[in-house]
């Protein structure tokens, strides 16, 4: 019998689907977030990852369903898949919105991770998938830690924006310790989400990286101004990452766990823009 780690989850957290439509057509034709091609460039490379990326997620933690004898955990991957899939629907919607507006194909734009995740169905075991979505899982519950906790990240940006991006990062904290909790009850080795990590760090920030270069490429000032200003952007003093470095490495820690980070009050607020209930249940 494995060790369970889902007691370490706070029993108040519910994973609350909320099956949110965003209009954001036409906004995704401008720099919608305070007319800065380098800040909207960042948020739309990550949401080009995140159809394929969340596809993955939820199938790497479903091909474990059986072996979850947890009602509790089995209830929460439900929670989780279910709001894996409308952030998938939503986001695709995005990226399609994204692309036509900008006139870049959203297959190009996809290419370098849909052959990584063929790769990767093809050539790791079923753990090793899992483990990887452990590792995605936490950085992406980092990241939306941050959007909370750096509220600068998304001053100035559209307000349909905004509340897309604030209700994406309120459900991955819901669910934060989803893939872990499912990972340790089928006898997931702390060994194997630290190699994960350092893997899924480096892939992460270069898909983000091309990404951000494509929507980039008709830019006509200085890049070096670009990209040095959005660096500040991003690590300066008050940016909107700033302050991850210790919560990431904290995954590194043998007896580690995602709400080890109690962030309940910080997103209490948010939940209550979004309803702590399903708005539409899915
Ligand atoms: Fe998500
Ligand atoms: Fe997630």
């Amino acid at each position: 019998m494995h060790n369970s780690t889902l007691s370490r989850t706070p029993e108040n957290v519910e994973i609350v689907p909320r099956n949110r439509h965003f209009n954001i057509d036409e906004t995704l034709a401008t720099n919608w977030h305070s007319d800065d091609p380098f800040r909207t460039a960042f948020f739309d490379a990550m949401s080009i990852l995140f159809p394929l990326g969340e596809q993955f997620f939820i199938d790497s933690v479903k091909a474990f369903r059986g072996q979850i004898d947890d009602p509790e955990l089995q209830r929460r991957v439900r929670g989780f898949t279910a709001q894996e899939a409308v952030h998938r629907r939503e986001h695709q919607h995005y990226n399609e919105a994204l692309c036509r507006a900008r006139g870049v194909s959203l297959e190009l734009m996809e290419r370098a991770v849909s052959r990584r995740q063929a790769f990767a169905r093809r050539a790791l075991s079923p753990m090793q998938q899992l483990s990887g979505t452990v590792a995605f899982e936490h950085l992406t519950a980092i990241l939306a830690d941050a959007t909370f906790r750096n509220p600068e990240g998304l001053e100035g940006a559209h307000p349909e924006m905004k509340a897309l991006w604030h209700w994406h990062a309120l459900e991955e904290t819901e669910h934060k310790s989803v893939a872990f909790d499912v990972f340790v009850a089928v006898g997931g080795k702390t060994w194997r989400r630290r190699v994960s990590m350092a893997l899924v760090t480096v892939e992460f920030t270069t898909h983000v990286i091309r990404n951000m270069r494509l929507l980039l490429r008709d830019y006509e000032g200085s890049r070096l101004a670009l990209w040095s200003g959005g660096m500040k952007f991003l690590f300066g003093e008050r940016g909107a990452l700033r302050g991850l470095m210790r919560p990431y490495l904290d995954f590194y820690k043998k007896d580690f766990h995602p709400w080890d980070h109690d962030n309940r009050e910080l997103v209490s607020s948010v939940m209550d823009e979004f309803g702590g209930a399903a708005v539409n249940p899915v």
